[in-house]
């Protein structure tokens, strides 16, 4: 049973994420924060599916607390799921230079020792495959999302850098950008909007959704189907590829 490490695994991607990779034979390992949030979904893995559903509570924007984590009680990992934790997007570009730092530091630095300190387990595998979670800001400039325009081309370059570097030891590094996704919690979120608009649901996601080519945002689980995809044969000759899964949205080439 292959085992593959999914973080922010109890967030609104990641919990669909988790429960379809172990439905598919996965063995998953969870990560995320919340300890009670991680012990619901462990138990579900574990009581419906044939993985373990082991499950660990970090911080991974705290360098100590990756310092202090025991790597080795995890054993041979076969896959990396990375979803480096986003702050609150930002329309200003000239965020000040503590609010920067705050965010390499978070979702950039500190995602990264997480990674690094995982490729000597991933290296024990014959062919492990890493797949990094990021948005089409990776591919686009968006205007709200100043900060983020940045950190995902960070990513985008440092995923191809290690794909090049850990090419040699057949460990694979993949990024998902990721465009609107139905997570409930957007869902909660669009009700709000649509309340306050006197619209329906349907009514606005039809008008949000109008400049997507196939006219609709993403359900997780259609995340979770791609993510399988890049963990499983389809990737055994495919390194360092942004692969866009926005309905047909990024227009460059
Ligand atoms: N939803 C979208 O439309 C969309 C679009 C493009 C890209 N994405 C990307 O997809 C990923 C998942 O999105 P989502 O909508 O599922 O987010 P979400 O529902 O907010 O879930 C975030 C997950 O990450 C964990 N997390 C947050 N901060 C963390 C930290 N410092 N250390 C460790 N774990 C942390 C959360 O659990 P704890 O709080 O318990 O730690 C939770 O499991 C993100 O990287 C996001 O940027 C999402």
């Amino acid at each position: 049973m292959k085992r593959i490490i999914v973080t922010g695994a109890t967030g609104g991607i990641g919990s669909e994420l988790t429960m379809h990779l172990a439905k598919a034979g996965f063995d998953i390992i969870l990560f995320a924060r919340d300890e009670n949030r991680l012990r619901a979904l462990s138990s579900k893995v574990s009581e419906t599916t044939e993985s373990k559903g082991a499950a660990f509570s970090l911080d991974l924007s705290s360098i100590g607390a990756i310092n202090k984590f025991d790597f080795s009680t995890l054993g041979k990992v076969d896959g990396l799921v990375l979803m480096p934790p986003q702050l609150e997007p930002t329309a200003d570009p000239f965020a000040s230079p503590e609010a920067w730092k705050k965010y390499f530091d978070a979702s950039f630095i500190g995602p990264l020792h997480f990674f690094s300190r995982l490729i000597p387990l991933l290296k024990e595998s014959e062919r492990a495959k890493v797949v990094l979670i990021s948005g089409i800001s990776s591919l686009q400039v968006l205007s709200h999302y100043a900060t983020s325009n940045v950190l995902r081309c960070a990513w985008v370059a440092q995923a191809k850098t290690l794909a090049h570097y850990l090419g040699k030891d057949s460990i694979h590094v993949n990024t998902l950008s990721l465009g609107g996704v139905l997570t409930d919690e957007y869902v909660a979120e669009l009700k709000v909007e649509a309340e306050s608009e006197k619209t329906s649901i349907e009514k606005l996601l039809e008008k949000e959704t109008s400049n997507v080519p196939l006219k609709k945002y993403a359900k997780p689980l259609e995340i979770a189907y791609a993510v399988e995809a890049l963990l499983g044969n389809f990737s055994d000759h495919i390194t360092g590829v942004n692969i866009a899964v926005d309905g047909g949205f990024t227009k460059a080439y």
